[in-house]
């Protein structure tokens, strides 16, 4: 009998999503490493420095002109791919999404329980007095933003040279290690310590629905390259 996603989807009770940049793309978002991705723009500093610890410390004015402009898509709408898997959950059949995306659209759809390994644009905090502030405020703020004490206003996203959150990572290893069925999506897995938690996987079905082929792709149980909102929208009804 051929192995079908929704053969898969309907066997399993314990399944873990995990995403990238490629869930967002149908949303309107472009992804990092696409030919249109974000990493292919021209900058004289490439977006990967712009978007690392150093950077946003030595020149806060100019990381906060790239962040505003091209990390705060706050216009974005969840697409058919964080719905089908919002439903999932909805039918007590994932345990968790564990996402590297920043742009909250897994919780905008519905989703409950996610793990997101790079942070949220959604949480900002004061580094000097910790107080919270949107993405909003950050979008609208001249210049670099600060707080009402002074202090400047940090995203709680990972940035390059950060640690990620160890709680969250624990959960989405937690999460991953009890999975009876994992589907991998729209993500490159190019960028570690991330890609690496899909080696803790140890359930019957390990799924990969990617428009480009990953180095994932060999140890698949099934691998669809295409669309993953359309594949998804369409397994999951
Ligand atoms: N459906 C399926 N796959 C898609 C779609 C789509 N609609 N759109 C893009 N893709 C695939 C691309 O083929 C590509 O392999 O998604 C993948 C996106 O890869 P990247 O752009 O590298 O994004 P991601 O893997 O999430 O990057 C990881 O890199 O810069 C860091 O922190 C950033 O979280 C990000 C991390």
């Amino acid at each position: 009998m051929e192995l079908t996603l929704e053969k898969i989807i309907s066997e399993s009770e314990r399944i873990v999503f995990f995403g990238g940049a490629g869930v967002s793309t149908e949303s309107g978002i472009p992804d990092f490493r696409s030919e249109d991705g974000l990493y292919r723009q021209k900058y004289d500093v490439s977006p990967e420095v712009m978007l690392s610890a150093d950077y946003f410390r030595s020149h806060p004015e100019k990381f906060f002109a790239f962040y505003k402009d091209k990390m705060l898509p706050l216009w974005a709408k969840p697409n058919t791919a964080h719905l089908a898997v919002a439903k999932l959950e909805e039918e007590g059949k994932l345990l968790s999404v564990v996402t590297q995306n920043i742009d909250g659209l897994h919780q905008a759809a519905g989703s409950k329980r996610v793990y997101e390994l790079h942070g949220s644009i959604h949480r900002n905090h004061c580094m000097r007095c910790g107080k919270a502030y949107s993405a909003e405020d950050i979008l609208k703020a001249d210049g670099v933003p600060r707080c009402s004490c002074g202090g400047i206003i940090k995203p709680d996203v990972v940035l390059y040279g950060e640690p990620l959150d160890g709680e969250t990572v624990e959960g989405a290893i937690e999460s991953i290690a009890r999975a009876d069925t994992l589907i991998v999506a729209g993500t490159s897995l190019t960028v570690y310590p991330a890609a690496g938690f899909v080696n803790v996987f140890r359930g019957k079905y390990l799924v990969l629905i990617n428009r480009d082929r990953t180095p994932l792709d060999e140890k698949c149980d099934l691998v669809i390259h295409g669309k993953v909102g359309e594949v998804l929208g369409a397994a999951v009804r």
